[in-house]
């Protein structure tokens, strides 16, 4: 089938290049004319496991290529994939004005039957403005062509996108319309190959179904993380409290990690989105407040937690940070836990040496040359004369470090673990003094 997906960020490159794997035309459309000469030349402008090389493949068998020409992708495809971003406005709602600005481009090119496509994640409501803003368009042109706009969000994780993608969970599609379905039922048909994945449902649903999955993934996390204050308080163990809640097929063991916050491009901004339309409606999202309040506090606790221990005064304090991201496996910086820690210690007169496997591009690109940010280029380089270790992001390569050696190079041995990653136990008899999140009682 021919496939244009307009927007090559995290969501629009991976179904691009998955669609093409199993044997579509695909033509991806971005406006950013440097992404796009990257992508032509073969090159990546992200990070995302396997990614390069199922990209390289398909540019090379033909069924894979990028441009800026709209009306090019327009005249493309049969489907018209929406995946550009839909960032927060000011007061937390969601800005679809990229969706928008592509639904008039369909509108101003297309001349025969297109099904568009909102993958983008986009508030209740987006898609049947999308086919008013397609249809004003048409009008304008005094065109009669016919069309249907669907809602397929997605739900890939960044770090495991091209596998979420190719062995998804779940497809959902949101139509009011037979054909459109049998049209995806056909797309997706390589996808589900061992059971049927095609959920459909109408289009209300399929886009509500986005933010509540995320909604929920992020209450998990907040009340982890809120147990795990109170275990602090009270001198319990959450890692413990852990695995003794999980046991409870009706609680599970997956997503209930505590930590430093969840950040990302989706959690943050998509609950905020959901609190916002809701409003917007009349509702209150009291459980949903919370966790967006809980996040922002949880972001503020490993700072915290090194400042008491320094009591109150980090001048001249030299830290370590292990991991930037805002979970591993991703170059992606956005609303990273990271980003609080280091203004933070920046702003009580600490230095930074801070080291991430794939980050330093990024990071450069955020903060520049400052003279209390050091981007080491290995673990161990970072904690040299260091006077704490801090774990912001759980890479791999983190999880059973050099110890006896970082011992000996770190000026104090101390260590921060936003993401319990280390057993207290074991930390001791390496050495160190060791805070995780929620272990025994606060300092
Ligand atoms: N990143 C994720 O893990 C993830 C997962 C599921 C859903 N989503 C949702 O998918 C959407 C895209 O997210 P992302 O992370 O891929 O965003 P992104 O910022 O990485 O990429 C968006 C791309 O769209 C391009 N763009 C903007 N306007 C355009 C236009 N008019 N025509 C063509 N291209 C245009 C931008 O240049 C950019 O390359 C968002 O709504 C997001 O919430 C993201």
């Amino acid at each position: 089938m021919n496939v244009t997906i307009f927007g090559s960020g995290y969501v629009g490159l991976v179904t691009g290049a998955c669609l093409a794997e199993t044997g579509n035309q695909v033509v991806c459309v971005d406006i950013d004319h440097e992404k796009v000469s990257m992508l032509k030349r073969g090159q990546i402008p992200i990070y995302e496991p396997g990614l390069q090389e199922i990209v390289s493949r398909n540019i090379e068998s033909g069924r894979l290529t990028f441009t800026t020409d709209a009306r090019e992708g327009v005249e493309h495809g049969l489907f018209q994939f929406i995946a550009v971003g839909t960032p927060p406005n000011e007061d937390g709602s969601a800005d679809f004005r990229y969706v928008m600005a592509v639904a008039e481009t369909i509108g101003k090119y297309t001349d025969e039957y297109k099904v568009v496509v909102n993958k983008s994640t986009v508030p209740v409501g987006t898609a049947a403005r999308v086919r008013a803003a397609i249809q004003g368009v048409l009008r304008e042109r005094e065109v009669d062509v016919d069309f249907d706009v669907t809602s397929n969000p997605e739900f890939l994780k960044e770090g495991a996108a091209v596998t979420d993608f190719m062995r998804p969970d779940r497809i959902i599609v949101g139509t009011d319309n037979p054909r459109t379905t049998e049209l995806f039922r056909t797309l997706y048909d390589p996808f589900t190959r061992n059971r049927d994945r095609l959920i459909t449902m109408d289009i209300e649903s399929a886009e509500l179904t986005k933010y509540a999955a995320n909604a929920m993934l992020a209450t998990k996390i907040s009340f982890m993380n809120e147990i795990a204050n109170m275990a602090e308080q009270v001198g319990a163990d959450i890692e413990q409290v852990r695995l003794g809640i999980g046991a409870d097929p009706r609680i599970g063991y997956h997503f209930i990690y505590p930590g430093c916050g969840f950040g990302g491009s989706c959690f943050p901004k998509d609950v905020k989105a959901l609190i916002e339309s809701a409003s917007s409606q009349g509702h209150d999202m009291q459980l949903l407040r919370a966790v967006r309040d809980v996040n922002d506090r949880q972001k503020q606790v490993l700072f915290d937690k090194i400042n008491r221990y320094y009591d109150g005064d980090l001048t001249d304090k030299v830290i370590a940070v292990w991991g930037l991201t805002f979970k591993p496996n991703t170059d992606d910086m956005r609303e990273a836990p990271s980003l609080n820690l280091l203004n933070a210690l920046w702003a009580a007169g600490a230095k930074v040496r801070a080291y991430d496997p794939v980050a330093s591009e990024n990071v450069n690109a955020l903060f520049g040359e400052r003279d209390d940010l050091f981007l080491a280029d290995s673990a161990m380089e970072a904690v040299e004369g260091a006077d704490a270790l801090v774990l912001v992001t759980e890479w791999t390569e983190f999880r059973s470090p050099d110890f006896p050696g970082m011992h000996q190079s770190m000026k104090s041995p101390i260590i921060f673990d936003g993401r319990n990653v280390y057993e207290p136990d074991q930390m001791e008899k390496h050495g160190f003094k060791y805070f995780g999140i929620g272990r025994g009682l606060r300092i």
